[in-house]
């Protein structure tokens, strides 16, 4: 099953899960044009291996192992996941909106200090 990245990667974008992937699967890098304006970083669920590099990588613990493990509150983000690299011309905008929804009905965990989000998971 493919990692997933949620919403502690929103306003954190670390990206040091991309550098520790081995397979170049997770989106869009610091050197891809759509890097500045996406909201979060994603993982293309066909090409993940689940080598399980980035989960220690990321400084806000804003990966999960599996779709299974991802907490009920972040779910919606496992189709952005998917959708972002699919190659169709409106799948970056249709990622996004996912996120920006996702982003508009979590107000409460928008509010936690992105550090601290993971923690809150699995209370909301
Ligand atoms: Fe997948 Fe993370 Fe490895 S995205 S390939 S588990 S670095
Ligand atoms: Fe985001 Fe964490 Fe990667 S903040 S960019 S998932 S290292």
């Amino acid at each position: 099953m493919p990692f997933v990245i949620t919403d502690p990667c929103i306003g954190t974008k670390d990206s040091a899960c991309v550098d520790v992937c081995p397979v170049d699967c997770i989106h869009p890098r610091k050197d891809e044009p759509e890097f500045d304006t996406a909201t979060m970083l994603y993982i293309h669920p066909e090409e993940c291996i689940d080598c399980g590099a980035c989960v220690p990588a990321c400084p806000v613990a804003a990966i999960y192992d599996s779709v299974e493990s991802t907490p009920a509150s972040q779910k919606t983000l496992v189709e952005a996941n998917a959708l972002f690299r699919t190659g169709e011309p409106d799948a970056v905008a249709k990622a996004e909106a996912i996120v920006k929804s996702h982003v508009a009905s979590h107000p409460e965990l928008m509010a936690i200090d992105p550090n601290d989000r993971a923690a809150a998971h699995l209370k909301s």
